[in-house]
Formats: structure tokens, sequence, C-alpha cells
């Protein structure tokens, strides 16, 4: 598998692989790999010639230096798994911070017309400016026609599409399935750092994501949101932050159910000192 550490040599690479008329797929990651990346991975090899994955924890998107130092970092098991899908068709990029930064590790600031100020954008202050500054830069060395990001962070795909259409940066935009484990568990890289007893209990969050959906067929937004809370209040090892309702193409909360609208239920929740994000369709 060909890994590559600077832009340059990647760059060169997918400039070689173009001139043979390869299409070329993106998966950005913060490596951690699991099978919810994976499955990026795939639907990436089921469109194009080549895939590259990036794998790289970007320190601008990070509120929470804790959170930072703590994120997993994995990448000669990250490399092992996608070698189980394909060595020929994926390439790697690990870059350094250097290599993305160079002497300047701060973010470019953004409006992604208002989808900033929701949910996550307002727990985790400057979040979105990273997350913008690095797939924006990832776009423009990758140049790939096609980039893959689940629904599993909603609000994300939601704002890498208003970026890509702001900056008409030429690439197709994919949203993907949000990838459980049988329990239903939304996989994430944070998982791993679940205590055994706060695994056991974080299935939770998704049954309650289901009955919401469930609920919210009769119920008003306002009811089912405070049924949620409710639920958590009896969970001793969940700590719930948020859950909203909101419309899925502004992401406001909603005010009054209209049948022309399409929505979604949006979560977040501490397990301990880790913070776990769902979403669920609605309608
Ligand atoms: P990371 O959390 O590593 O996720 C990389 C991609 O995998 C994102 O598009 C995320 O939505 C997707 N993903 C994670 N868990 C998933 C699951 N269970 N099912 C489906 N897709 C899943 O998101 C980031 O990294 C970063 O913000 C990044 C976009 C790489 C910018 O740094």
């Amino acid at each position: 598998m060909k890994i590559f550490h600077n832009k340059t040599d990647l760059s060169t690479h997918i400039h070689s692989l173009k001139a043979k008329e390869a299409s070329i797929g993106f998966v950005p990651t913060m490596g951690a790999l699991h099978k919810g990346h994976l499955s990026l991975v795939n639907f990436g090899l089921s469109d194009n010639d080549f895939v590259v994955v990036s794998i790289f924890v970007n320190p601008t998107q990070f509120n929470n230096p804790e959170d930072l130092k703590k994120y997993p970092r994995t990448l000669d098991r990250d490399v092992e798994l996608l070698q189980t899908i394909s060595d020929s068709k994926i390439l790697v990029y690990a870059p350094t911070v250097e290599d993305i930064y160079e002497n300047n590790v701060a973010s470019q600031s953004f409006t992604f017309g208002g989808l900033e100020h929701e949910m996550e954008g307002a727990f985790r202050p400057g979040h979105f400016d990273g997350v913008g500054t690095i797939v924006k830069r990832l776009l423009e060395i990758v140049k790939p026609d096609k980039a893959y990001f689940g629904q599993k962070d909603f609000q994300q795909l939601l704002i890498v599409k208003k970026m890509a259409e702001l900056y008409k940066i030429p690439t197709e935009i994919i949203g993907c399935p949000i990838f459980r484990a049988a329990d239903g568990l939304a996989m994430s890289s944070r998982n791993e750092r679940l205590k055994s007893e706060h695994r056991e209990a974080a299935p939770f969050i998704y049954r309650t994501l289901k009955s919401a959906k469930e609920k919210f067929g009769t119920k008003s937004a306002k009811a089912v949101t405070e049924w949620v809370a409710k639920q958590f209040k009896k969970q001793e090892l969940l700590e719930l932050e948020y859950f909203l309702i909101a419309d899925t193409k502004t992401l406001k909360p909603v005010k009054r159910k209209s049948t022309k609208k399409v929505y979604r239920a949006f979560i977040a929740v501490y397990a301990d000192d880790i913070r776990l994000i769902d979403n669920i369709a609605l309608n």
C-alpha cells in the first residue's frame, strides 16, 4: 500500500493517475479506523478507480485540548485494516501537522449560512472553522472527483457540502449511511476509549432515538424532547448534553411540525468524559 506523508509526493502521484484518466475518490478521516470508516472506503471503491484515505488528527477542530491529546493514533493498525479491503487501489495520506499547516496552526473563519451556529457549532466553539479549514485544504491537495462523508456527522456533511458550493470546489460530496455495531451503537473512534460499563450502557442512545422517532409520528417535537430528557435522567452512566429535532436542510430546531419538511433528531451524550453523537431520520 502506498503511504504518503507529504502533499507534494501525493499530488505528483495523483497527477500521474489522472493523466491515465483514473477517477479518484477521497475519504478524509482522523484515523483509529473502524467499520464505519471502511464502509465509506468501500463506497469510494465502488465509484472510483482509486481512493485516497487521509489520516490526520486535525488540531484546529478540537475545542478541548484534552480530547485532542487523548484522541487515539493508530496508523499501523489503520493501514492493516485498509489492506484487508485493497492494497493497490487505496492510497494513504498521513501528513504531519507541518505539512498541512506549515508554521501557522490556525483556522480560517467561515460562515456556512447559519449551519455553523446550530448543535455541534453551539457546543463546540470553533469546531466547524477547524473542519472547514482542513477539509478545504485536503480537497485542494487531493482534487478528488468524489469525496465521502458519513451521516453520523450529519451537520459536518451539510457544512462540507455548503463549503464546496461556496468555494466552487469541483468535487461531488457524497453522504453515506451510519454504520452501527450489532447492538445499535454508532461506530466511532471514541468508542474504543469507553470503559466496559459505559460501552454496555451506550446502545441506550440509539434505542432512545428509535423510540423518539416512533413518538414523533403522533407527538410534538417539544413532547418528544421532554420525553427523551426524562429517559436520560434515569440513566446514571449517560449524561444528555442535547437532544433536538431539526429541519434537515437548515438544522434549525422545529417549532411547529409541517408535513412538507424533512426532520431529523440529533443527540450528544457524555459517557463519563467521552462525548458521543448520533442522529436519526424521522420522516
Ligand atoms: P472521523 O471522525 O475520523 O470521521 C471520518 C469520516 O467517517 C466522517 O465523514 C464521519 O462522518 C465518518 N464516520 C465516522 N463514523 C461513522 C459511522 N459509524 N458510520 C458512517 N460514517 C462514519 O469526521 C472526521 O473524522 C473529521 O472531522 C474530518 C472530516 C476527517 C476532518 O478532520
